[in-house]
């Protein structure tokens, strides 16, 4: 049994995925002393969602994890739902004697006694041993409110102008923001959200952290995440959107129409994703993690023993160009630890009648291609297996669109709303196109236009593609460079559990 463990059909070789059961979203992280810690949505008796538990990796690097024992259960208060954790280095609550500690603060989920309503309160857990042992707060829960039923998944963080701590909880289709001197007691601040964005499914799992744009500390916004709930009227599912404005420590204010609604990612499967608190401030980059799934077909992918994975860490960074203020996703640099060896091919003419082949040995593999438009009007790439199975990545180059065709990329029989062409509009930046695509076992990661555009899309072939096919629908286009470099896996070094 150890010896298959982490290398079951389709277990990520480069995601954290939990070694066995059931998984959703990242919770509670942040980095301290030399660790980065990720919390996550757990129910360890199912492969289905169930009773939530709080489980818990630990990484130094970003990109290699050691899974620890289950950090918080359910208690009197109920199961534990998603929420966040931050360092309180000023011993502002109380917990840990004048020195510093990790506070979860987490949203506690059971019913009104005597009813079936669902009741949903915040409560807090803190840890003085690096997160190893945890003890709830016991004046619990820290706050509610009984005219909310959706009501949760805080996120905390300091507010140095203000001087105070921020929690951001999803209240509906709204946004709630509070304010605390001690993460104990609570003061509401100001609601966010009404009309403005996206209002396809109930709001969950917000962030808001800001960021320069362009790298100019005198020109910065506050950027808001909040992801929004599954509704069967909507083909997409689950998806995470955001927005750009202002923040003075009390009141959000959206830069944007309440009609602009903006995405985080063009694929399906990247939702819940928040970012790490107490980064140190060397190091200044704000990351953060996605849960690498979608609530449409969550419970049903095709994995045995365990079920889901994170999306790569990624740093998040503003940019403006004539729509506005927009995030840039960027894979962390430490992904460079993953990079075994690269073969560039270059300047290679696809013709239509003359397509590009190339046998592809590695089953993780990060490919580069700079595509330079001729007089071609749609060209891409297509990963093929044994099995006649292709993933399909186009661009169309009078439409703009580029497209992820995962729809005969492996199986997919396990849900009505799998088989999808997933799409963009991407404008063409001196005539070229560059990609950078991950292809781990069962997803693929695309990220385009210096990061504005990316694709997160799980896939389930059912055996590695072995072959990459460069192709031109009509005329030629250029390919000035194809890079192909073998990834390892974070589990050659022995199971780390
Ligand atoms: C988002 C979510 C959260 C909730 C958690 C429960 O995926 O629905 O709103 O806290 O999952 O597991």
């Amino acid at each position: 049994m150890m010896k298959t463990l982490y290398r079951e059909k389709y277990r990520p070789q480069f995601h954290y995925s939990p070694e066995k059961k059931w998984m959703n979203d990242p919770n509670g992280m942040v980095y301290y002393e030399g660790e980065y810690h990720l919390f996550y949505q757990y129910h360890p008796f199912g492969t289905t969602w169930g009773p939530m538990h709080w489980g818990h990796a630990i990484s130094r690097d970003l990109i290699h994890w050691e899974k620890l024992p289950i950090a918080l259960f359910p208690d009197e208060h109920g199961t534990i739902f998603s929420g966040s954790a931050v360092i309180d280095w000023n011993d502002t609550t109380g917990f840990f004697q004048g020195g510093s500690g990790i506070v979860a603060i987490y949203t506690s989920h059971d019913v009104y006694p005597g009813t079936e309503r669902p009741r949903q309160q915040q409560c807090l857990a803190y840890s003085n041993d690096k997160g190893r042992t945890w003890v709830k707060y016991e004046g619990n829960p820290v706050l509610a409110d009984k005219s909310v039923t959706d009501y949760r998944d805080p996120k905390v963080f300091w507010h140095e102008e203000s001087e105070k701590w921020v929690m951001i909880l999803a209240t509906g289709q709204t946004i709630t923001l509070y304010t605390s001197l001690n993460l104990i007691e609570w003061e509401y601040a100001s609601e966010f959200g009404h009309k403005a964005g996206s209002h396809d499914g109930v709001w969950e799992c917000p962030d808001l952290f800001e960021l320069p744009v362009d790298g100019d500390d005198n020109n910065k916004r506050w950027v808001m995440l909040v992801s929004i709930g599954d509704n069967p009227s909507f083909p997409e599912g689950s998806r995470t959107q955001y927005f750009i404005g202002q923040f003075d420590g009390k009141t959000f204010v959206n830069e944007n129409s309440d009609g602009t609604v903006l995405w985080l990612d063009n694929g399906r499967d990247n939702y819940a994703g928040v970012s790490w608190s107490d980064m140190p401030e060397a190091d200044g980059r704000r990351i953060y993690i996605g849960w690498m799934s979608n609530w449409r077909y969550a419970n049903v992918l095709p994995t045995e023993g365990w079920r889901s994975a994170m999306t790569l860490p990624r740093e998040i960074l503003l940019t403006s160009d004539e729509t506005g203020v927009r995030i840039l996703q960027k894979v962390v640099s430490e992904f460079e630890l993953l990079r075994k060896h690269t073969e560039t091919i270059k300047e290679i003419i696809v013709e239509s009648s003359n397509p590009f082949q190339c046998v592809v040995q590695s089953r993780l593999m990060e490919v580069k291609i700079s595509f330079e438009k001729r007089d071609t009007t749609s060209f891409g790439a297509i990963f093929k297996n044994y099995h006649q199975e292709e993933l399909i990545i186009q661009y169309d180059t009078e439409s703009h669109k580029l497209t992820v065709d995962r729809r005969n990329a492996g199986i997919s029989n396990f849900s009505d709303s799998f088989a999808t062409i997933q799409e963009a509009i991407v404008k063409l930046e001196n005539n070229q196109i560059h990609l950078q695509i991950l292809l781990d076992t069962s997803s693929i990661e695309l990220f385009t236009d210096n990061g504005k555009t990316v694709f997160t899309s799980l896939i389930y072939p059912e055996e590695p593609y072995n072959e990459l096919i460069l192709f031109s629908t009509r005329g030629a286009v250029h390919v000035s460079s194809l890079q192909l470099t073998d990834l390892s896996s974070i589990w050659d070094n022995g199971i780390r559990s």
